[in-house]
């Protein structure tokens, strides 16, 4: 797909990786709405950008009046978005007993409903077009549950599922599903206690502009599903293969996942230890 002049709309555009996308998407000749929370991190990323290139839009993508308003604003575009590319996500890395309802629920709105009502409100416009794409960031955890990124996981594996089922479901129509999965990347999205932990792993972390580039390129390829990095490439296939075997290599560093993810000594783990029939 040629960005040139097409419109982009990129949430998720004020983090880590969306900043890179911006710029790499701009630079590519695209516009690019660009959707967050936070309304004053969007006026200054439109400001760093030739004026009109990006137009910064701030909702709450958890939030039904928010989306109703973004629908809204994409309709008064010229030329609407042919591209939904979605660069949002909450992060949770913790122990499972840790995360109380409150954050499971957000964790789902955020990761998995959101994309899912966003998708469904703009086909009308995608579909308007010769070409379109949607296009969902995922992740490693979207092929390979992760321990202490379990709940993350499930909504990862989620979104992958959805893509693939929407990309079979409109396999004759112009738009385009697309799943690119990163691997770790250096931004705000992972706490100090993720970095800790992918330093003593030695796990690989990627720069937010070299994974910016190389997911455009796959949005211009039209690459369906993309893991990016090695052996992440090799782990999410093998996973899916031999889960086994990655259960028994993960089990050998649960220890370490344990020890950065808070240990067992939460309080909410000691009671539902002792307590078989506690939920
Ligand atoms: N960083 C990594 O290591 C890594 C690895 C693999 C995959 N990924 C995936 O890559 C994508 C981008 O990650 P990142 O590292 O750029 O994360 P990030 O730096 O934490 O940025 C997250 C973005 O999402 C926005 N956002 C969060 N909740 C929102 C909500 N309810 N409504 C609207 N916007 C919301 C944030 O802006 P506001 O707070 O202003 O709303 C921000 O723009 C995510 O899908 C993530 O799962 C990241």
């Amino acid at each position: 797909m040629e960005l040139q002049d097409t419109t982009v709309l990129l949430t998720g555009a004020t983090g880590g990786i969306g900043v890179a996308l911006v710029a790499t998407l701009v630079a590519r000749g695209a516009h690019v709405l660009a959707v967050a929370r936070d309304a004053a991190r969007l006026s200054a990323l439109a400001r760093a950008h030739p004026a009109g290139a990006v137009t910064p839009f701030a909702a709450d993508l958890t939030e039904a009046v928010d989306r109703a308003a973004l629908l809204a604003r994409v309709r008064t575009l010229v030329p609407s978005p042919s591209v939904l590319l979605l660069a949002h996500a909450r992060p949770a890395f913790g122990l499972f007993p840790t995360q109380d309802d409150a954050e499971l629920a957000a964790l789902v709105e955020t990761n998995l409903i959101a994309p899912m009502q966003l998708i469904r409100g703009l086909l009308p416009v995608l579909q308007s077009h010769p070409q379109a794409a949607v296009v969902a960031i995922g992740s490693t955890f979207g092929s390979l549950a992760f321990p202490g990124f379990s709940a993350y996981s499930a909504c990862k594996f989620g979104l992958r599922g959805l893509i693939e089922g929407l990309g079979r479901e409109y396999a004759d129509t112009p738009v385009r599903f697309q799943y690119l999965a990163p691997r770790a990347t250096n931004t705000a999205f992972n706490s100090p206690a993720v970095n800790a932990l992918n330093h003593a792993l030695g796990t690989r972390v990627d720069a937010p502009a070299a994974v910016a580039e190389t997911l455009v390129r796959a949005i211009e390829h039209g690459t369906r599903r993309r893991q990016l990095g090695w052996p992440e490439a090799l782990f999410a296939r093998l996973n899916g293969v031999m889960p086994a075997l990655v259960d028994r290599s993960l089990a050998r560093q649960l220890p370490l996942i344990r020890h950065h993810a808070g240990g067992f000594a939460s309080a909410a783990f000691q009671e539902h230890r002792h307590d078989p029939l506690a939920l």
